[in-house]
């Protein structure tokens, strides 16, 4: 991550939804709601012009984004499908009686903002970096606050997710809870991974439910996104958010066993292979 600089990565997610908008088919791809939010937010946050946001939403830019699908076939409509699945996991799970959404890695998403209204007696919590929460919080100042959405800023490679709820009086580890890591693990080592699964069990409730996506490792445990891997690597590494970690499907059951949840295909509505990642729900072991 460059140091003190909001996550490119965020921003790009971010200015793929505006862009997916502005496809002739967008209100089948896109949750209601969520391209005008996001468009207002990365306006009221800073991190994007009037008139860079104008640019996203031409047809030209949806030709470039359709053009960069050789190097990862489908990944720019994927994104929007990673939305609409933790939305729909999210509202699932509310549903099943989950009364906390922890977003980790929150990024430039909007699902707290616009949920929280929709669901009083749910509260929604969001942890990222710093230099990304700090913006964030700008703009859903300007946005309208939500009584019930609480924006946490910590580095979780310097803090843990343990000590970064105690210290939140509105956290409550025995509550049913919904933990969303979307588009975050590949970016931390795998030791960060196995313990943020471990401490998501320690701080949330029975039946609680994690939604992640992943990228796929080959069965020589490396990690693979098709032929172009390689370069797609190297892109990632460049622009300093690096990908890390992998998981080959077959072993992600085990894996999560372990560390006290279970795989749960029967609630993964998203099964298949989206863009480089796979979308996943675990409900906890208790
Ligand atoms: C690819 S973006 C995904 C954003 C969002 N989940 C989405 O899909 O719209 C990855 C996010 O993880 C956050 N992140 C990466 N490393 C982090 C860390 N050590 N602590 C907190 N957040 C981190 C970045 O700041 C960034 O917002």
């Amino acid at each position: 991550m460059r140091e003190g600089k909001p996550s490119k990565t965020a921003l790009k997610v971010a200015t793929i939804i505006v862009a997916l908008g502005a496809k002739p088919d967008a209100d089948q791809i896109l949750n209601p709601g969520l391209l005008e939010a996001t468009e207002d937010l990365l306006l009221a946050s800073g991190v994007l012009g009037e008139k860079a946001l104008r640019w996203t939403k031409t047809q030209r830019m949806v030709s470039i984004y359709e053009a960069f699908d050789w190097m990862l076939p489908g990944q720019f409509q994927a994104i929007g499908e990673r939305k609409v699945f933790c939305e729909h996991q999210v509202r699932d799970a509310i549903s099943a009686g989950a009364t906390q959404i922890l977003v980790l890695g929150a990024g430039f998403d909007t699902m707290g903002w616009r949920l929280a209204p929709e669901f009083p007696h749910v509260s929604f919590f969001e942890i990222d970096h710093p230099a990304t929460a700090r913006p964030k919080a700008k703009g859903i100042a300007a946005m309208g606050q939500r009584d019930n959405l609480f924006l946490i800023p910590s580095d979780l490679g310097n803090r843990k997710l343990i000590d970064t709820l105690a210290a939140n009086n509105s956290w409550r580890s025995d509550a049913q809870s919904i933990i969303v890591a979307e588009g975050l693990l590949m970016y931390l080592p795998g030791d960060a991974v196995v313990d943020l699964f471990s401490q998501c069990a320690a701080v949330s409730g029975a039946k609680s439910r994690i939604i992640f996506t992943y990228i796929p490792a080959s069965t020589d445990g490396r990690l693979d996104v098709g032929k172009w891997t390689g370069l797609v690597l190297w892109l990632q590494k460049i622009t300093g958010e690096p990908w890390l970690w992998s998981m080959q499907p077959k072993n992600l059951t085990s894996f999560l066993a372990e560390l006290g949840w279970k795989n749960d295909p029967v609630l993964e509505g998203g099964a298949g292979r989206h863009g480089a990642e796979l979308y996943t729900v675990a409900t906890k072991e208790i």
